[in-house]
């Protein structure tokens, strides 16, 4: 194999579908799939390719200091692609705890790792840490986050997601570690965990059940198709400059109301129901606490620089999406029928 590449977090939304470009485009890469699977982690996600060869999976949680190190023994890494993170804000007003322990503690376990495996020959290697657009905080109506924008996380799971970034760089710039971060708009597509907004909607609009939207419904977020992600992560862990950063985005601002009118109405169709059934359930509720206003990224520096570009149109993308959670009932009965019961009987029902 030409190169070893570790991605952690593998198993959940984002990673899977990170792995499964890897593994299919660049057979010549043995990718190491490391995950705890937590709740979100899902091995299902991978099924089509975990027999290939150039793939491995790892159980192992990244806060664990012995078990990274131990990784780090049996593998020779030449890049790491690190995504496992606590990954839902809801979550983190909830239990902000794991949020601290995974997604700074796990990640300097991971630099630290890549630092005393990497000291006599750093040439060639790469960390390459994926992060948020939420560490920048809420815009006002106007303007975009650029790179420069400074951070002001606003949730635990912002403010987690900050720490690790500035450990991130603090190892490239102190220790000489080869990093690059990207920073990204919320994702939507396949296989996302029905806690999160699209699929929490889509599947409470098939069950003919209530859901809710936050707050006053004015906040407005930048969504990105997950394969979008996928390959700008691609473009990047390839061509990105070592210490820099690249903001990743959609161009795409909806406001949450907007999206899920939007959704309601592609779900009628699809469902053949008569036109306004779904919108009927969407419920008012108190808003989240911290709810940052707006997010919207200026994705022109990844463009203009590594030629990246976004697919779908985002009709298109959130037809294709749900299309796939209406054909993947199985998948989607399979996740809610373990912990996330509990919790989303705690969370969402009885609003
Ligand atoms: P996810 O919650 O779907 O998946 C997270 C994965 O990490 C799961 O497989 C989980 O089992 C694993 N994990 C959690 N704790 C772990 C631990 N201690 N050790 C090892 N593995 C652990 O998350 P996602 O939506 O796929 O997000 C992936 C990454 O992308 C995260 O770093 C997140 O901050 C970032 N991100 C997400 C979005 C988004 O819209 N979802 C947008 C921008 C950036
Ligand atoms: P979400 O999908 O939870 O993603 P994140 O964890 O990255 O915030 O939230 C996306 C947006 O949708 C955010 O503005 C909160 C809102 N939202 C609702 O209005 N209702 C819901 O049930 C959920 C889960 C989110």
């Amino acid at each position: 194999m030409k190169k070893t590449i570790l991605i952690t977090g593998g198993a959940g939304f984002i990673g899977s579908h990170v792995i499964r470009r890897f593994v299919n485009n660049y057979p010549d890469y043995l990718v190491v799939n490391a995950d705890k699977l937590t709740y979100a982690g899902n091995l299902e996600n991978l099924t089509d390719i975990e027999t290939k060869k150039n793939y491995l999976f790892e159980k192992i949680d990244i806060v664990n200091k012995q078990s990274v190190l131990d990784l780090f023994k049996k593998y020779c890494f030449d890049g790491i692609i690190h995504l496992a993170a606590e990954s839902h804000v809801d979550r983190s007003i909830t239990g902000p705890d794991e949020f601290v322990f995974t997604n700074i503690i796990g990640t300097v376990n991971l630099l630290n790792s890549a630092l005393n495996s990497w000291k006599n020959s750093p040439e060639g290697k790469l960390f390459y840490h994926i992060s948020t657009d939420e560490v920048y905080g809420s815009l006002g109506k106007d303007g975009l986050f650029t790179e420069q924008t400074a951070y002001d996380p606003k949730s635990p799971y912002s403010a987690s997601k900050a720490s690790s970034d500035h450990m991130v760089r603090a190892y490239n710039h102190t220790f000489g570690i080869p990093v690059v971060i990207s920073n990204c708009s919320n994702n939507y597509g396949p296989n996302q965990f029905p806690e999160k907004l699209i699929p929490l909607a889509i599947n409470n609009i098939k069950k003919n059940k209530t859901f809710p939207v936050y707050g006053k419904w004015v906040n407005i977020l930048d969504f990105l198709y997950v394969e979008d992600h996928a390959s700008a992560i691609d473009h990047i862990f390839h061509r990105g400059k070592v210490g820099d950063t690249y903001n990743i985005g959609g161009n795409n601002e909806w406001k949450n109301i907007d999206l899920i009118l939007l959704l309601c109405r592609i779900m009628d169709k699809k469902l053949n129901r008569p036109s306004g059934t779904s919108e009927k359930l969407i419920t008012y509720v108190k808003d989240r606490p911290g709810h940052d206003l707006r997010y919207a990224i200026d994705s022109s520096k990844l463009q203009k620089e590594l030629g990246w570009s976004p697919l779908p149109e985002f009709a298109d993308g959130l037809e294709k999406t749900v299309e796939w959670y209406l054909t993947n009932g199985k998948w989607l009965e399979r996740v809610l029928s373990g912990d996330y019961g509990k919790y989303y009987d705690l969370m969402y029902s009885g609003r």
